[in-house]
């Protein structure tokens, strides 16, 4: 098992507190240093720029990554861990700029991923072309815009780590001539991650947004049963207020959580509801008629990723208003065209982000961070650049590895996570059981090391 607390996360504790609470993350790091299988690569990393970033930024350069280009989302980038990666060796550091107008986030975050491009090109035009630094290019993405804007770099692999489902990733960028990592679909990510993300959203509502949210009694629809949707319902009901849940697929939506009722269409659960908390990771608002003309008061909750939940929504909003935006991440009151009040929390950008150090607590999205360091470990090894194998899943027995640590790690020191007795006993299973589950569930062509089949363990 890992140790906790050595020197490498100790560094950070000075500037971040909680970014020495994750001993699974460096453990992640530690199984891999010897063979420092970064070596040659270059690194365009899109990300959230908050505290438990730090390390792992550090922890890709101790892996061997010769230059790390990064960029920060601007709802949820904290000034001073953009100010500690500025000042970072081996790393370069590119603000996003702010967007003008309500729901122009992704046009805005694509330009700017462009300029981050361009810093890459740079460094690669400047190096020595007979004892070239950079030999392949890792992108860890988000959602698949910054793959979109990639310039032609034929002389060198590019492959991709996806750490989002929402955006332009699965169906329609698998039309990218890169293969793709899919972290965003790992069983263990899915699995494990979504109840600290409920918990944070549900904490940051309580905190600031809507206090209501600790009193029970609320009408609230969850829209889009994944897991974060899941895990948002279950929070919900714990909570004391009524859930309906509706998903675009009927099946996900066919055993509910006692306290939860489905709807099999999206209109009343507009129309019923006093809280609509967004999880699908697509634009909901899309018939804007259903707002335009929803009842009473509405609060719209983001809890997916950028401004995509409400994207015509906000839209809309933008025409009504008519003027330049000043702050993005304000909440939003809109009179609809009935005189109904719709509320939208932090802008619709998802409300677990707030420019704070953190989204998620340092000891809970580790597990996260642990599986990104994986990836891109994962990623530097991978050679077979042609198809069918283009979307590959995350390596089935890292995933457990981390699993395993992140649970070890949770019964020690956050035995109240949701859900944990029953993480212990699906990972306390025999090994070949476990990798069959994680494979069963993870999204991606297994790449390497597992014969199903065989039920044996190759490497
Ligand atoms: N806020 C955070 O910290 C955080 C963390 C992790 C993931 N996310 C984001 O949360 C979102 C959801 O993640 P997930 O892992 O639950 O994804 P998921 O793919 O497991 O679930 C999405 C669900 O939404 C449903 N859906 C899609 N379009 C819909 C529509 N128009 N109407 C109703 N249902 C629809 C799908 O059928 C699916 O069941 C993604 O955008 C993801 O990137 C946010």
């Amino acid at each position: 098992m890992f140790k906790t607390s050595t020197q490498f996360l100790q560094q950070f504790t000075r500037l971040f507190s909680s970014a020495s609470n994750m001993p699974v993350l460096e453990a992640t790091i530690a199984r891999h240093i010897k063979t420092q299988p970064l070596k040659g690569c270059g690194i365009l990393c899109i990300q959230h720029s908050l505290e438990t970033m730090v390390p792992v930024i550090e922890g890709l350069k101790q892996l061997g990554a010769e230059d790390i280009f990064v960029m920060g989302k601007q709802y949820s980038e904290s000034s001073k861990v953009a100010e500690t990666l500025k000042k970072m060796i081996g790393i370069r550091y590119r603000q996003q700029s702010n967007q003008a107008a309500l729901g122009q986030f992704i046009p805005t975050f694509q330009r700017n991923s462009a300029l981050l491009w361009h810093d890459l090109e740079s460094a690669i035009a400047s190096q020595k072309e007979l004892q070239p630094k950079i030999k392949k290019i890792l992108v860890l993405d988000h959602g698949g815009y910054a793959t979109q804007m990639i310039p032609d770099f034929n002389a060198f692999p590019v492959i991709m780590i996806e750490k989002t489902t929402s955006g332009i990733s699965r169906k329609d960028s698998s039309y990218l001539p890169f293969p793709r990592i899919e972290m965003a679909t790992a069983a263990v990510k899915k699995t494990l991650e979504s109840p600290a993300i409920a918990m944070a959203v549900t904490d940051k509502l309580s905190r600031e947004l809507l206090p209501e949210i600790y009193k029970s009694g609320l009408v609230c629809s969850v829209i889009g049963y994944g897991s974060i949707g899941a895990a948002i319902t279950q929070h919900l009901i714990l909570l004391g207020h009524k859930v309906f849940v509706y998903d675009v697929d009927a099946e996900k939506t066919r055993k509910l959580p006692k306290g939860a009722q489905r709807l099999v269409d999206f209109t009343p659960a507009i129309a019923y509801s006093n809280v609509i908390f967004g999880c699908t990771g697509k634009d909901i608002s899309e018939k804007l008629e259903i707002f335009d003309y929803a009842p009473s008061q509405k609060i719209l909750v983001s809890c997916s990723s950028d401004d995509v939940e409400f994207q015509s929504l906000l839209r809309h909003i933008q025409v009504k208003m008519g003027n330049r935006l000043s702050s993005p991440t304000k909440d939003i009151e809109y009179h609809n065209a009935i005189g109904g009040s719709i509320k939208i929390l932090r802008g619709g950008f998802p409300v677990n982000f707030d420019n704070s150090l953190e989204s998620v607590p340092a000891q809970y999205i580790q597990l996260t961070r642990s599986l990104l360091i994986a990836a891109c470990v994962q990623a530097a090894a991978y050679n077979n650049l042609t198809p069918p194998s283009f979307t590959v899943m995350l390596d089935p027995q890292e995933q457990l590895i981390i699993a395993r640590d992140f649970v070890e790690f949770l019964k020690e020191h956050a035995s109240d996570y949701p859900g944990l007795a029953e993480f212990d006993k699906l990972f306390s299973r025999r090994d070949n059981v476990c990798l069959d589950w994680i494979i069963d569930h993870s999204g991606g062509v297994v790449d390497k090391g597992y014969d199903k089949e065989a039920g044996l363990v190759l490497e």
